[in-house]
């Protein structure tokens, strides 16, 4: 086992650091930044034609996925909802033959998002499923499969698989987008040069980080919060869950708005609050950040370094600049770091976090 972790003391600090390969291999052959036009050549053209709305369901880390790819879609100007699979069979909005269902799973064989796949095949719907194991069940069983060629993930703890899923699933949104309207979307042109750059932002991020300061300062705190805003939201979700999985310490996502209608009753100098900034009404999350600084709790910004947030806070973890749809991805890799070394110090098992199962099999 411990030949298969390299140099790295755990198999989540390796596939930390494999993302920028993950996110090359899952973005290979499936963008054309010269025409401007997206490939995803997995799909015949006008796959998506007649597509009306669209359901994601998944679990965990994929639903955080799930839903960055649900408001992605959103923004791009089709109906769709993010839904966990486990509540999919009393919460699924009505599905049709124009209902395209995306299943998320990094196994394939969870069994709560298999259960709401087939739900929604028995009522009629599309079905794909973004996934990193070929020949897995969800494969097998959706329509068609998108596969995210993230390589093996030993870890308990999703990390490469997320940031490969949201890849994927904004670049999926974009061909829907582009098959339903017969264009490919307006913002197209700049975010396929973003999307090719991706991996190059996090070999920089990777290799110029605070997180281990950041977590030596704030590992012995009472709770930890993340919030964020549109496409900060589900990495203020990933965030909180990564850091409670695999440190064993209260944490919470928020949508930054959110906190003044009620959590903030739980800030105090002893919970850190970590910010992300995308771009997306920066300015709101800043006013969200310092109502939380002004009681005591120590900010950390999640961001650009010329971003006015660093003035601001505590302390700062710094992202490379890009398009406001891929900067929460690049701040949920400094959120993953923070959350492995606040566990180590924590000695805590890491790879494989007590009561926890890498794929979920039973419902
Ligand atoms: C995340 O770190 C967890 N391992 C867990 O939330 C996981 O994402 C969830 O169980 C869904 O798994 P899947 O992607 O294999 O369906």
């Amino acid at each position: 086992e411990q030949a298969g972790k390299g140099e790295y003391d755990h198999f989540m600090l390796k596939e930390i650091h494999e993302q920028p390969t993950a996110l090359s291999q899952a973005l290979e052959g499936r963008i054309d930044t010269q025409n401007g036009r997206i490939a995803l050549a997995d799909f015949d053209p006008g796959t998506f034609a007649d597509i009306d709305s669209v359901q994601f369901i998944a679990c965990g880390t994929s639903y955080h996925a799930a839903l960055y790819g649900s408001l992605a879609l959103k923004q791009a100007g089709v109906e769709s909802t993010a839904l966990l699979a486990n509540e999919y069979s009393v919460s699924a909005p009505p599905v049709d033959d124009d209902t395209l269902v995306v299943a998320v799973t990094q196994s394939g064989e969870t069994a709560d998002t298999l259960n709401a796949l087939r739900r929604a095949e028995a009522e009629g719907a599309m079905t794909v499923t973004v996934t990193n194991v070929v020949g897995s069940t969800a494969a097998r069983e959706a329509d068609e499969a998108l596969f995210i060629r993230a390589g093996p993930e030993i870890g308990v703890a999703a990390t490469k698989t997320f940031s490969s899923q949201a890849v994927m699933l904004t670049l999926l949104g974009q061909r829907i987008a582009a098959d339903r309207h017969g264009d490919p979307p307006a913002d197209l042109d700049t975010l396929l040069p973003e999307l090719a750059a991706m991996p190059d932002a996090l070999d920089d991020l990777l290799a110029e980080t605070d997180a281990e300061a950041i977590a030596e300062r704030y590992h012995n705190s009472r709770s930890y919060f993340f919030i964020g805003r549109g496409l900060g939201f589900p990495v203020a979700l990933e965030g909180a869950l990564k850091f409670k999985e695999i440190t064993y310490e209260h944490a919470e996502g928020f949508a930054s708005g959110e906190l003044k209608h009620g959590p903030l009753a739980l800030v105090t100098p002893d919970t850190p609050v970590f910010a992300i900034f995308t771009g997306q009404e920066d300015e709101k999350t800043l006013k969200n950040a310092e109502e939380a600084q002004t009681r005591g709790a120590p900010v950390v910004a999640v961001c650009p370094e010329d971003h006015r947030a660093v003035d601001v806070a505590d302390a700062h973890l710094e992202i490379p600049e890009t398009d406001a749809d891929l900067a929460g991805l690049l701040a949920n890799v400094q959120l993953q770091l923070v959350s492995y070394y606040a566990a180590d110090l924590l000695d805590r098992p890491i790879d494989k976090p007590r009561n926890l199962a890498k794929s979920v099999t039973v419902e």
